[in-house]
């Protein structure tokens, strides 16, 4: 299957910039856009509610502004993301929204709901819903979502166990829509390697957290240059939902990463009450395993060139290895 339009569009790297609850703001989402890859952010970052006409209106205009002075420039569409949970008291709010500004791209997690998908196919756009199983992709896709996030073990955030290849190879199987693969992608030969298993984007979190433009203390920003796959725990305490965080920023909170107690998902909560979950995610630090490949705070534009320069020489060494090897056919 083709993809839709707003998918098919030029951008500097099969990339869409994964939202990130607290980070994820109109300075972050401009910056991927001007660099080529899909910029996003999650609705409930704009706190209150009302935030979100003037975020959205803002980047409208500051990608046009940026665009009309670079004509050369690939501007990258951008997506919006909906937490689709019955504690989202600003699902509908934020929903009319989204419609009322065509929102290109919206990306729902945690529930998949026809009513969201219909709205946002009523102005022609694209909704992308993220699983970490099949079964989930199976009902999202039943629902009417578009294309698929397929979230692998190692992913920041909200993560599943499933390996990626494992993933990737059972939805394909039956859904030739829009698939993007997340989970630790963050250097350019994973974002090969996302392709290269039957994915069409990569899907990548993390590695943004460290840029300048995220909105993330300084702290947090050092620690996931410092950290690698080891430093990464994987816990349900938090959020009710098992998501993979920073050692380092457990421990400053006085817990003791090896013997987190479970929590469940009574305790899930997001919307506009400031809940304890908010509090939880600004000092317990989310992030995926990919961090090892992040050597330094970086701006976007940075970090871009060098995912852009790793997945070039990948895939030149991918070729040549193929070729001196025998392994080239002939078609
Ligand atoms: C700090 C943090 C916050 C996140 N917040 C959200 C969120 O609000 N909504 C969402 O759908 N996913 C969220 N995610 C998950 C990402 O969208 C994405 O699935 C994940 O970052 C991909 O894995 P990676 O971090 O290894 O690249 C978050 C991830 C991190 C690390």
């Amino acid at each position: 299957m083709a993809l839709p339009d707003v998918l098919s569009q030029p951008l500097t790297l099969p990339l869409v910039a994964a939202p990130l609850f607290i980070s994820s703001v109109p300075e972050l989402v401009t910056a991927q856009c001007q660099a080529g890859v899909v910029g996003s952010f999650p609705a409930l970052n704009a706190r209150p509610a009302s935030l979100l006409n003037d975020w959205l209106d803002r980047i409208a205009e500051e990608n046009a502004v940026y665009a009309s002075q670079h004509p050369e420039a690939i501007v990258a569409p951008f997506a919006v993301n909906q937490i689709v949970h019955r504690s989202n008291d600003r699902l509908d709010q934020d929903m009319a929204v989204i419609v009322e500004h065509r929102v290109p791209i919206v990306i729902t997690s945690l529930g998949a709901r026809p009513e969201i998908n219909e709205a946002v196919h009523s102005y022609g756009g694209v909704v992308l819903h993220d699983v970490i199983n099949d079964e989930f992709a199976r009902k999202a896709v039943e629902k009417g979502a578009d294309g698929i996030i397929a979230v692998a073990a190692g992913a920041g955030g909200h993560a599943g166990t499933q390996s990626p290849l494992a993933l990737i190879r059972e939805i394909r199987e039956w859904f030739d829509g829009p698939l993007l693969l997340s989970g630790a992608i963050a250097h350019g030969s994973s974002i090969l390697a996302a392709l290269a298993a039957g994915a069409d984007f990569a899907y990548v979190g993390s590695a943004f957290l460290s840029t300048v433009e995220a909105n993330a203390a300084a702290e947090y920003k050092q620690m996931i240059v410092d950290s690698a796959a080891k430093d990464i725990v994987y816990s349900n305490l938090f959020t009710g939902v098992h998501g993979n965080y920073l050692r380092d920023s457990i421990v400053a909170a006085g817990l003791d990463p090896d013997a987190l107690p479970e929590s469940d998902h009574s305790a899930m909560s997001f919307g506009s009450g400031g809940t304890t979950k908010a509090k939880a995610w600004k000092d317990i630090w989310g992030s995926g395993q990919g961090i090892g490949a992040i050597k330094k705070s970086m701006t976007v534009a940075e970090l871009v060139g060098q995912l852009t320069a790793q997945f070039d020489d990948a895939s030149h060494a991918l070729n040549t290895s193929i070729a001196t090897r025998g392994l080239s056919r002939a078609y």
